[in-house]
């Protein structure tokens, strides 16, 4: 069995909690090391992961290490070098989503990993649970007709994730909740419809949060951060195959509890998805019958980091190619220039 040397660029909170244990817990991966620009990200690493050695700056630690697969857990301005660079150095990449700022950085990468011959995977986890996993298949089997309309959204009441940090800077972070919790579940949802071409976005942002003082806020904001994304993003898309979708997604909003969902509906039956939970909405010997899947089962059907490696041996077809994640950039860039027009845009 080959044993792959792995490596992780960024030792922040994915890294923590999905990278280094998803990869740890196959037999066939080494981790070597892992990269931050800031000394005190590796405390938790030094204590989890004590064997494995930490570097400051990313092209020293390529250069050393000569890594066959390299996670990229950075911001997301970060992740178009970081991936090409990771090419050239002969890795394999799993880049976090968003795949990118905007679409030519996509096109970038895309370029990137066919010149130097490597596979590229994006993070989208969600892609990767039992319940994405049982629709896919429902889906497939039929059940659900002709998909043409899908609603999604996430949307949090005060989740501004660290409100002044690099998720509420726009240079950072290329936008707030829409490149950032849209990505999710707009991307669900065209997953689950086939990745149909979108030719047209209508959107709104807003920002009403900025200097919010609540004592509720789900994450501790910094002192004197920038503030310049959108808190809460709606809108409209139409596809080419004429079904739409709608979006509401937020890091803040007078609402109640957070939720995240998607929600698919066919000709022959509807899926919605909330929360883990899935119902689904048919009708049987003509009478309406609603059916709620138990997908909360041990074994998971899919496993993200064991999927990469079998993409690198190609034994399976990428389940989160990098071409869906640049449709789906091309459709946030057009989102947030129709919400700066205030009209609708082509994609
Ligand atoms: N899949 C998911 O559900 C999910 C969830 C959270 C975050 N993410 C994505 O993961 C990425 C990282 O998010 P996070 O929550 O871990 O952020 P974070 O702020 O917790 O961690 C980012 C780390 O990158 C480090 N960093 C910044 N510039 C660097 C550089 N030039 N070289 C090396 N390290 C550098 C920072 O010091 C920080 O420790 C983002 O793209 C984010 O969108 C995905």
């Amino acid at each position: 069995m080959k044993k792959y040397k792995y490596c992780c660029i960024g030792a922040g909170g994915i890294a923590k909690w999905k990278h280094l244990p998803g990869y740890g817990a196959l037999e066939n991966i080494e981790i070597c090391a892992i990269c931050d620009i800031n000394e005190n990200a590796f405390d938790w690493v030094k204590e989890k992961y004590p064997g494995i050695r930490t570097y400051r700056d990313y092209p020293e630690m390529l250069d050393s290490e000569k890594p066959d697969i390299v996670s990229i857990c950075t911001p997301n301005k970060f992740h178009k070098q970081m991936t090409i660079d990771a090419f050239k150095a002969g890795a394999h990449v799993h880049c976090e989503k968003p795949m990118a700022m905007n679409e030519q950085e996509a096109l970038d990468m895309i370029k990137a990993r066919d010149k130097y011959d490597k596979r590229l995977m994006i993070g989208l986890n969600n892609r990767f649970t039992n319940e994405a996993f049982f629709i896919r298949d429902y889906i497939s089997n039929g059940h659900l007709g002709d998909i043409y309309y899908t609603r999604c959204g996430w949307r949090r009441r005060r989740g501004i994730p660290g409100m002044g940090g690099w998720f509420t800077q726009k240079a950072l972070s290329g936008g707030g909740p829409l490149i950032d919790l849209g990505v999710h579940m707009i991307d669900l949802s065209m997953y689950m419809m086939d990745s149909p071409e979108p030719i047209t976005v209508s959107a709104s942002t807003y920002r009403k949060f900025e200097g919010c003082k609540t004592r509720n806020m789900v994450f501790d904001p910094k002192k004197n951060g920038i503030f310049d994304v959108e808190d809460l993003a709606v809108g409209f898309v139409r596809f080419a195959n004429g079904a739409s979708l709608s979006f509401e997604v937020s890091f803040a909003m007078n609402n109640d509890e957070e939720e995240w969902f998607y929600e698919l509906f066919g000709t022959k039956g509807g899926v919605k998805y909330r929360k883990g939970k899935l119902a689904i909405y048919s009708e049987m010997n003509d009478t309406l019958v609603d059916i709620y899947p138990d997908t909360n089962y041990k074994t998971k059907a899919l496993d993200e980091f064991r999927h990469f490696i079998d993409v690198i041996e190609k034994k399976k077809k990428n389940i989160s190619p990098a071409e869906d994640a640049r449709k789906m950039m091309k459709l946030i860039e057009a989102a947030y220039e129709s919400a700066d027009l205030g009209k609708e845009k082509s994609v």
